[in-house]
């Protein structure tokens, strides 16, 4: 065996993987199959054994084992990011499935951990490496092809089987998955630039929700565009065409082309058609090949594979907004915060001459008093103004005239049995009733702005780096009453959605902190500036505000020195409500908005 080779772990014994990749690192000088994961240890061994690989185990085994170098994964698309982030994490480099992240936000995220950890990632769109795109590329180059006007691409077939991950929306299945990265890579490919902007209608089958048919058009410099279309439950499609001025190349099997495979290239020029015969090749070994030079170039390489996936997902996450907003999207769009502000401004002062704190006598309702930035602010405790009684918050409405309201009184113990009614009365009912009043202030003429203290709790608390469109699954009924009251603010006009999670640094009332747990606590006596700023914008809509993403124990032995460390498994045994592994928030929108404010005081 060349020692030479780099060792790969493989996780997943999918088709593509037993169909594409394994034969491919069997016949590879460069690559060598050392061990398989798989969630059955039974087929892992049977797998690994087809291929002459003596090593096998889970998933964890295989990124625990100090021999191997890299990781294939061909799982199904919903949990890409997951083992990818893992792997890396591992030190091992990473080719990924297609489409390696299935949002904008979790390529970002493998890029910086692969970036992080000094090794590589490589989405594995193999097609791109076949032979007959650079007799594709050949023709464009050497003009035969005239000036390219337009690209089409199409890749389609039967409806997958209902019970297959294709058809499950859990695993992130869909033809925009599974078949969308094909045409759109190959634009790219063939144009050698980026779209500017996207148009994109993406059809749902209503009985599984994944995507069934999708079509794209891609608006590139020069005027040039692409078509683009998946298709499920159509005649098999796996090609694209390319028009230029003074010909047309027609591919007669674009994207799924097996090795043995002799594949016909179609020129149309002078009223002719020229067929081109392009040998079998094997585009998974080549693909591999190419990954194991990169990776043993180390920082030689001139590839740019991060990139390349990077400027993939934000296509294909601009072409989701495109077909959820039904608007052409321009890719600028995708990466730059700015864009998608609203023209923020800073309020004058006198526009809140008065303004409501509920939860006055809480941690945060002290925090804001004593910050003093708030003048003529009335926070009245629990016993002042029980925002469970209508009727109380309407006298003490009408007596205060407030021009704004912060509401941070909440239900917020998590150990209450987590059925405890009082939340739910609280923390929806009790802010349903704060809303109400504020619309009945309205209808009079008199309005009022709603800053609402939400939580990181209203997402899913395991990927991390949650950014404001992520989706809301909260993990326990804390999050879940803080979304309820979510849902009553979002009925406003002018309101402020604040999603964050804050610690006292000078009191952390305990003795360990978990290692890994993360989040983007906020030191309490930061959090009135933010709030006092977002009062005073006339921002409209739903805000993440924390601090950089750390683990609870490298948090709080910043000021607790003695805190001693411990795990997740730890701190959550015995509780009787769920806790976050990773609710750490992506807070690039506030650091834009807080540019903004502070630009135009
Ligand atoms: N702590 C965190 O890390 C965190 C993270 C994210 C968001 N938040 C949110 O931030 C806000 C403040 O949290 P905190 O840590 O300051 O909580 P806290 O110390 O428990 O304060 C909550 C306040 O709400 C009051 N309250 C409870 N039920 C009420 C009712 N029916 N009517 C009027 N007032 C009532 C409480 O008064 P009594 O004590 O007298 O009942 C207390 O003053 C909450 O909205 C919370 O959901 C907290």
């Amino acid at each position: 065996m060349n020692p030479q080779k780099i060792k790969f772990g493989v996780l997943g014994s999918s088709r593509v993987a037993l169909k594409g990749m394994l034969p491919a690192m069997r016949d590879s000088d460069l690559a060598e199959f050392f061990m398989m994961g798989s969630r059955h240890p039974e087929k892992g061994k049977e797998v690994a054994t087809q291929f002459n690989c003596t090593n096998w185990g889970s998933y964890e085994d295989v990124l625990k084992n100090k021999d191997i170098d890299a990781i294939y994964i061909s799982l199904p698309n919903a949990l890409h990011e997951e083992w990818t982030l893992k792997a890396l994490e591992a030190g091992k480099h990473v080719i990924c499935e297609k489409p390696t992240a299935i949002s904008y936000a979790a390529g970002k995220k493998m890029v910086e951990t692969a970036r992080k950890n000094n090794v590589r990632l490589l989405e594995g769109l193999m097609f791109r490496y076949h032979p007959q795109h650079a007799k594709v590329k050949e023709f464009v180059e050497s003009g035969s092809l005239g000036d390219l006007v337009r690209f089409e691409g199409c890749f389609a077939y039967a409806m997958p089987d209902r019970a297959s991950s294709a058809m499950s929306s859990t695993l992130g299945g869909g033809t925009f998955n599974d078949q969308m990265p094909y045409p759109v890579y190959s634009s790219r490919m063939i144009f050698k630039s980026e779209p500017e902007s996207v148009l994109c209608t993406i059809e749902t089958d209503p009985e599984s929700g994944v995507s069934i048919k999708s079509n794209m058009m891609l608006a590139y410099p020069g005027g040039r565009i692409a078509f683009a279309s998946s298709i499920f439950g159509s005649y098999y499609q796996s090609t694209y065409s390319v028009l230029g001025t003074k010909a047309n190349v027609r591919m007669g099997r674009a994207y799924a082309v097996p090795r043995d495979m002799e594949i016909k290239i179609f020129l149309d020029a002078d009223d002719k058609t020229e067929e081109i015969v392009i040998p079998p090749a094997d585009h998974f070994r080549l693909m591999l090949d190419d990954f194991c030079v990169e990776v043993v170039k180390g920082s030689e390489s001139t590839k740019h594979y991060e990139d390349d996936l990077l400027a993939q997902a934000r296509i294909l996450e601009a072409a989701r907004i495109s077909s959820r907003e039904r608007r052409v999207i321009k890719i600028s769009e995708i990466d730059d915060v700015k864009n998608k502000l609203p023209h923020v401004l800073m309020l004058p002062k006198e526009t809140f001459k008065k303004v409501i704190l509920t939860g006055g006598s809480g941690n945060l309702g002290r925090a804001i008093t004593r910050s003093g930035l708030l003048k003529n602010i009335v926070a009245p405790s629990h016993s002042e103004l029980d925002i469970t009684k209508p009727e109380e918050i309407r006298k003490f409405f009408e007596r205060e005239k407030p021009d704004a309201i912060i509401h941070a009184a909440a239900v917020v113990k998590m150990a209450q049995a987590d059925k405890d009614a009082s939340r739910v009365e609280t923390n929806i009912i009790g802010t349903a009733n704060l809303v109400h009043e504020v619309m009945k202030m309205k209808e009079n003429g008199h309005n009022i702005r709603f800053i609402y203290i939400s939580t990181d709790g209203v997402y899913e608390g395991t990927k991390g780096n949650y950014s404001e469109s992520d989706e809301t699954v909260p993990y326990n009924n804390y999050g879940l009453t803080k979304l309820g009251g979510e849902y009553a603010v979002r009925t406003l006009s002018n309101f402020c959605i604040i999603r964050t999670s804050f610690f006292d640094p000078n009191h952390i009332p305990f003795d360990t902190a978990a290692t890994d747990m993360y989040s983007s606590k906020i030191p309490i006596d930061e959090l009135p500036e933010a709030i006092a700023k977002i009062l005073q914008s006339n921002f409209s809509g739903t805000i993440n505000i924390g601090d950089e993403r750390k683990s609870h124990y490298d948090k709080y032995k910043e000021t607790k020195p003695s805190i001693k460390p411990c795990t997740f498994e730890e701190v959550t045994r015995g509780l009787n409500f769920n806790m976050a592994r990773d609710a750490s928030l992506d807070v690039t929108l506030w650091k834009a908005m807080k540019r903004q404010l502070e630009d135009n005081v």
